[in-house]
């Protein structure tokens, strides 16, 4: 029997929820919002879709009574501010940080053995917030930002060379940011690099649209994406409930790895019912790893912002 909670029932929490439901990922979801009735409503509307797309995961919601989410498996929050066109993921920082914080409390008081996943923005230093908040071992507390990353540099490969995405495996590293540094390196279309199917030019294009892959939406819809971010948070999920062991790209704690310490960032994982049952540390060159650095350099800087706050 597994139970996922999700906090903040807007876009991408609902989205989330969605998906854990009727893929079956969790025999129960409970949704949380402060929103009064709005958690409610979004949870009775996935379960009356239960008979047309043929799941039994039941929704529950819930207005700011955690004792609902009691003994959850997995929490995955998203509540908080999203990004409005001209802001930065980063302008979001003393609003989320408030949530963030008060959520965690509430989540930890009712689930003491939840692993947490965090969405919220500015997602490495809300992740920081969390573990913080929470005590929680690194292990068990992380941010969702590179698989959505990673989706994006894929799908982008994909259009550009007319295959299925479905072929196209990627790593990506770093913050949830510009500095994010997708890694052409260790891309790969159906096992072959992608280095020898494209051009030089067209793949750095494709790099920078990453890079900005966030923004693009923003500046389209007028506030940011929820559905693969929310599938995405639901992938991490379900890998984490069944002990999956996946290889994806997942913002954790760094103490030591890559030369790095006391920072959340993006790096390659693999995710089971432990939560970061490994961090794989990459051989990368001497630009690469410049790039990294200059991540950890902005990550930093935010923190620096919450911990003066
Ligand atoms: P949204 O505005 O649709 O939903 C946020 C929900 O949080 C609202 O329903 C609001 O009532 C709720 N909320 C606010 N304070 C709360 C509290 N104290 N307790 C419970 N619920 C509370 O926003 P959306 O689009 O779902 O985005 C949510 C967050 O996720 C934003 O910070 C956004 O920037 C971030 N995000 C992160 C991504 C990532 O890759 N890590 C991708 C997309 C969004
Ligand atoms: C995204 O990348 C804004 O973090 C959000 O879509």
């Amino acid at each position: 029997m597994a139970k996922v909670t999700v906090v903040g029932a807007g876009n991408v929490g609902a989205t989330a929820a969605d998906v854990l439901a009727y893929r079956e990922i969790a025999n129960e979801v409970v949704l949380v919002d402060i929103k009064e009735g709005f958690a409610e409503g979004k949870a009775l509307d996935i379960w009356q879709k239960a008979p047309i797309n043929l799941y039994d995961t039941r929704t529950v919601g819930s207005t700011n009574d955690y004792s609902k989410t009691a003994n959850s498996d997995v929490v995955i929050i998203t509540s908080g501010l999203p990004r409005k066109p001209g802001m930065s993921r980063d302008d979001l920082i003393a609003t989320n940080a408030g949530i963030v914080k008060s959520v965690t409390e509430n989540v930890v008081k009712y689930s003491p053995e939840a692993v947490i996943i965090i969405v919220s923005n500015p997602l490495d230093v809300m992740t920081y917030q969390a573990h913080i908040t929470s005590e929680f071992p690194r292990t068990k507390v992380m941010g969702m930002a590179g698989i959505l990353d990673t989706a994006r540099y894929r799908a982008f490969l994909a259009e550009e060379l007319n295959v299925s995405p479905k072929d196209i495996q990627a790593v990506l590293m770093g913050g949830h940011g510009d500095t994010m540094v997708p890694l052409p390196r260790y891309t790969t279309v159906g096992g072959i690099p992608v280095t020898e199917l494209i051009d030089a030019d067209k793949l750095e294009a494709i790099v920078q649209r990453t890079k900005t892959g966030g923004g693009e939406l923003v500046k389209l819809m007028g506030t940011s994406a929820w559905y693969a971010p929310g599938s995405a948070s639901a992938q991490m999920a379900e890998a984490i409930i069944k002990d999956q062991r996946r290889v994806f790209p997942v913002c954790v704690k760094l103490e030591g790895e890559y030369g790095i310490d006391n920072c959340y960032l993006g790096v390659p994982v693999v995710l089971g019912k432990n939560g970061v049952e490994k961090i794989i540390e990459l051989d990368l060159n001497e630009e690469e790893m410049a790039l990294l650095k200059t991540s950890e350099k902005h990550v930093k800087e935010v923190m620096d912002v919450l911990e003066k706050m």
